[in-house]
């Protein structure tokens, strides 16, 4: 069975938790696009793991890894491998695989995309990553890949081939393009590139292999639906391709292959960074849903911007992920809200739409359309299954599902796992 879980929103949907939770059922977890711009929270008791680049199956026993289609900044993975062996969590490389084709995130990606965000007079808000010139560089065939980190001579071949390239691109933004060359970060990048070595495997062959011999893999998309370098707001967008198609070309799987695809979606809305919000509330309603949801960026720590469920967005979510089914998350956020809205429709230019407008610069101009629904007082993080939700709360839910035309498989009410459960 293939399964692929995209968010269906602006990203920190709640990927990571959902991933955990099913993880169990799974023979691989992979991830297929992104970077470590995504910061996936996975809560077990009173232990909150924050991944970036590790696939949110890691703590259950299954096998990881990452594919081809990411861009991967081994500092960050090797970090992040300490960090988990510091929780008694060892990963080897029977556990965890690394695409030899993979991208690396060099020192000069992360400069370049802080030197081009200062520059821009209207910004894009980016996790200064580095994850856009990573991606620049594989679509111009100028990539660094694993397989060149984890074999110095190679590495250095490559560099001095770059080299010129690159540090041009920095002189020209006015940043120092000594750091293309810097014998400190070579070596740096040799070091890890021999750390990691071990872990460079085929993914596109051990998914099919595993397909075809009756195991269970499940793709982990990173950021969300909107956040699309094709299909999102544009310029405001991540620059990987975050819908479930995505999965079939990053991890080199025919659709024909595809079982399931599983949307994850909030119970509101938040976005990190610049880019239309047309529900964004900036009243105290907003306030409580950042306060209660915590929300603040798992990567950069930067506050989301909150909003009403927007179904215009979802329905276009719907259409290019081919949800087969959704995890509705963070519903305990909606507590102690009279009214609860949902967006069901935009005023665009005088004319009712429930459908987003193509260009962002018009979704940006889209006034929302709403549908109110009362809310509920009790606290629900202690609910366990569908029906002992509140009365207005099971409404909420169910008419959410019937504007989605896709069945809610989970309902989620807090971070932990138990705090997840099938609607049905
Ligand atoms: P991801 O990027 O999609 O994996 O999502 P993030 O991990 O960035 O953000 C989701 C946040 O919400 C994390 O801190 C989760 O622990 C938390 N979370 C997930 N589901 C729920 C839920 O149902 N209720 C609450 N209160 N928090 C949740
Ligand atoms: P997860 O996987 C939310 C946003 C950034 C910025 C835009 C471009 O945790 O859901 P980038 O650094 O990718 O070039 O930034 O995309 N962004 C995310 N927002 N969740 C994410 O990942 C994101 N990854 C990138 O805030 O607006
Ligand atoms: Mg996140």
């Amino acid at each position: 069975m293939f399964t692929i879980i995209t968010g269906a929103q602006f990203g920190d949907e709640g990927k990571g938790k959902v991933v955990d939770l099913i993880s169990n059922d799974y023979d691989l977890v992979v991830r297929f696009q992104g970077g470590d711009n995504a910061g996936h929270t996975v809560t077990v008791g009173d232990d909150v793991y924050k991944l970036h680049l590790i696939p949110s199956g890691v703590l259950l026993d299954t096998r990881v890894l990452i594919g081809p289609g990411t861009v991967l900044n081994p500092e960050v993975l090797v970090g992040e491998i300490d960090m988990l062996a510091k929780n008694g969590i060892k990963i080897e490389p029977d556990k965890l695989g690394i695409d030899a084709k993979t991208s690396i995130i060099m020192p000069y990606h992360v400069e370049l995309d802080g030197l081009r965000e200062s520059a821009r007079s209207e910004k894009i808000g980016t996790t200064k990553r580095g994850i856009g010139f990573a991606y620049i560089d594989k679509i111009a065939r100028d990539e660094v890949q694993m397989a060149d980190i984890a074999d110095s001579k190679r590495l250095l071949t490559r560099l001095s081939e770059l080299a010129p390239q690159k540090e041009s691109g920095i002189r020209d933004l006015g940043g120092d393009p000594s750091i293309v060359m810097d014998k400190g970060l070579i070596d740096k990048y040799m070091e890890l590139g021999e750390k990691l070595a071990p872990y460079i495997t085929d993914v596109s062959y051990e998914v099919n292999r595993a397909l075809k011999t009756g195991k269970n893999v499940l793709a982990e998309g990173a950021q969300g639906t909107h956040l699309d370098v094709i299909h999102g707001t544009q310029k405001f967008v991540t620059s990987s391709s975050t819908v479930a198609g995505s999965a079939c070309s990053g991890l080199g799987v025919g659709p024909t292959k595809v079982d399931k695809v599983l949307g994850i979606v909030k119970a509101y809305i938040t976005r990190v960074g610049e880019g239309p919000l047309p529900t964004e509330l900036n009243d105290s309603v907003g306030e409580q849903l950042q306060r209660v949801g915590r929300e603040f960026g798992t990567t950069t720590g930067r506050s989301r911007r909150c909003g009403w469920f927007d179904l215009p967005l979802l329905k276009k979510s719907i259409l290019l992920n081919g949800y087969t089914s959704i995890a509705l998350t963070k519903l305990d956020v909606l507590s102690n809200i009279d009214s609860i809205r949902i967006c069901v429709g935009y005023e665009l230019n005088g004319e009712i739409i429930d459908y987003p407008p193509e260009l962002t610069y018009d979704l940006a101009k889209c006034a929302p359309v709403y549908e109110d629904m009362s809310g509920w007082e009790s606290e629900i993080t202690e609910v366990r299954q569908f029906n002992d939700l509140p009365k207005t709360a099971q409404n909420y839910v169910n008419r959410l599902e019937e504007m989605m035309e896709i069945p809610i498989e989970y309902v989620s009410v807090g971070p932990g796992r138990a705090q997840t459960f099938k609607k049905q």
